[in-house]
């Protein structure tokens, strides 16, 4: 499995509102191997991609590529095997620490599991608790902070090692010198591309559709029209080139 993910003229609404179009013939193309990093407005759909990537739900019309194969082709145990992903709002079942680390490892190993450990410094908080990894999480057991819960699911996603990662706002939920902690972590893992400004290519996404697509440069070139450069320019003001 290589890794590389198609979506092609899709159509889409969530069941529950389908009269809400959220995609009509949306169509992206990423490469194996390299990272892609969606970047819109809240509520364009940026979340709704990886759902459709994980096949949490399907498209009305149109086809999810993996590989160039149609992801329905795939056994949804098979599928869900190569594409790890962090969500945005991580749920997690009621489990002793160490399962649900090793939740979706095919043969969870004592060396994988320590690497995972010090790679996304769960190690610390957990090791920290009286029953350590046998700790159970929720129910009668510890309650997470939603940065917590990002750090276990950030844990299992290194550690699962599959062809694809879905990284939805991975680190939206932790404090600032967790994030540094786990964003470099996530740096070594994916060879520096987890930052937008590094990754190999930007899709901007609006009302449902590609409007730009390119690198950091590239994007910022087009200057004060671009629709990358005005996102650019909301978080940093008025002159976005300038390094922060
Ligand atoms: N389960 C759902 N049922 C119905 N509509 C939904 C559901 N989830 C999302 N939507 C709608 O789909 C649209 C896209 O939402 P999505 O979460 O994909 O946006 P996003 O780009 O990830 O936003 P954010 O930057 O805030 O995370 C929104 O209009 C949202 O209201
Ligand atoms: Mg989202």
């Amino acid at each position: 499995m290589k890794g590389q993910i198609q979506l092609h003229e899709v159509d889409f609404a969530y069941p529950a509102r389908l009269d809400a179009m959220i995609f009509k013939g949306f169509s992206i193309n990423t490469d194996a191997k390299k990272s892609t990093t969606l970047v819109g407005h809240s509520g364009s759909s940026k979340s709704t991609i990886n759902g459709l990537i994980k096949r949490f739900y399907d498209p009305l019309k149109g086809i999810v590529k993996l590989d160039g194969k149609d992801i329905k082709i795939f056994h949804l145990r098979v599928l869900r095997k190569h594409i790890a992903l962090v969500h945005q709002e991580p749920i997690l079942f009621v489990a002793g620490f160490k399962k649900l680390v090793q939740f979706g490892m095919t043969r969870p190993s004592r060396i994988r599991l320590n690497v995972g450990r010090n790679e996304s410094q769960t190690h610390d908080f957990i090791s920290g608790l009286k029953h350590g990894y046998d700790t159970w999480c929720a129910g009668k057991g510890v309650q997470l902070s939603g940065g917590q819960r990002q750090c276990i699911a950030i844990a299992r996603a290194i550690l699962k090692n599959a062809a694809v990662l879905l990284l939805d706002e991975a680190t939206s939920a932790l404090d600032s010198r967790s994030e540094v902690v786990v964003q470099e972590a996530l740096e070594r893992l994916m060879v520096g591309q987890t930052c937008v400004e590094n990754c190999d290519s930007i899709a901007v996404v609006d009302k449902g559709k590609v409007v730009e697509k390119g690198t950091h440069a590239s994007l910022l070139a087009k200057g004060p029209s671009g629709a990358y450069y005005s996102l650019v320019s909301l978080q940093r003001g008025p002159n976005p080139s300038t390094p922060t």
